[in-house]
């Protein structure tokens, strides 16, 4: 083989190794597109709102293999989340520390909307000395004029507030709880797949 003939079988090696690795096999892995897709809407508004409070710094969105931790057995998914089911999203808070529980699939296991209104805003009437900090920025306190809004926090005990007040939540606190209905990553019905 003459030297340029060489040369140019090296480069193509070269590169066709470094495509497959970067580029082919990461495709293969991907697969098609994940069960519930990205959040989209007042849910998708919500993902900007969990990135920028820094929820993932305490919650992770990743439900590791059975032989890999207690995620499954503790209910957080019924099998381990794959590449798919963070397609196309634009934020992944995959999370690096696990203060509080995984979050993949928080909207399967908890779907009561005030019960999420609650907790952001005082986890601690849920989870007493929780390390959950409260979110009461994301809610109005609004004057209580007659009788109190539909949505208004059923609010007693530490939570208490002056009579003749009463608490709503903001834009944000409603995307943010969309978002965290939204996450289903790993639908129950797929338990019997591979975990
Ligand atoms: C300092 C750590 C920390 C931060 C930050 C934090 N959390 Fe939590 N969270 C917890 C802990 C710990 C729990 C478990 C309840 C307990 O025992 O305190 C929890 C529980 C939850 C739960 C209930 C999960 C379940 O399976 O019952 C949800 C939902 C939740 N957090 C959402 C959020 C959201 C949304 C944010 C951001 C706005 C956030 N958390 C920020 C620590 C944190």
């Amino acid at each position: 083989m003459t030297e340029p003939k060489r040369l140019l079988l090296g480069i193509l090696l070269a590169t066709g190794a470094g495509w497959s690795l970067l580029v082919w096999m990461p495709l293969t892995k991907l697969g098609p597109a994940g069960p519930g897709g990205a959040p989209f809407g007042r849910a998708a508004v919500g993902g900007r709102i969990y990135a920028a409070n820094g929820c993932a710094s305490c919650h992770t969105q990743v439900v590791r293999p059975a032989n890999l931790g207690s995620d499954i057995a503790r209910g957080w998914g019924a099998r381990r989340t794959t590449p798919p089911e963070y397609r196309e999203e634009h934020i992944v808070p995959l999370g690096v520390l696990r203060l509080g529980p995984d979050l993949a699939n928080v909207g399967e296991r908890r779907t009561d909307v005030r019960w999420y209104y609650r907790l952001l805003y005082d986890p601690r009437t849920i989870f007493p000395g929780s390390l959950m900090p409260s979110y009461r920025y994301l809610y109005a306190r609004v004057p209580l004029l007659g009788t109190p809004l539909p949505d208004a926090l059923p609010l007693a005990g530490r939570a208490a507030l002056a009579p003749g007040f009463q608490v709503v939540p903001r834009p944000e606190a409603r995307a943010l709880v969309a978002y965290l209905l939204s996450l289903q990553r790993v639908p129950p019905a797929e338990a019997d797949q591979s975990q």
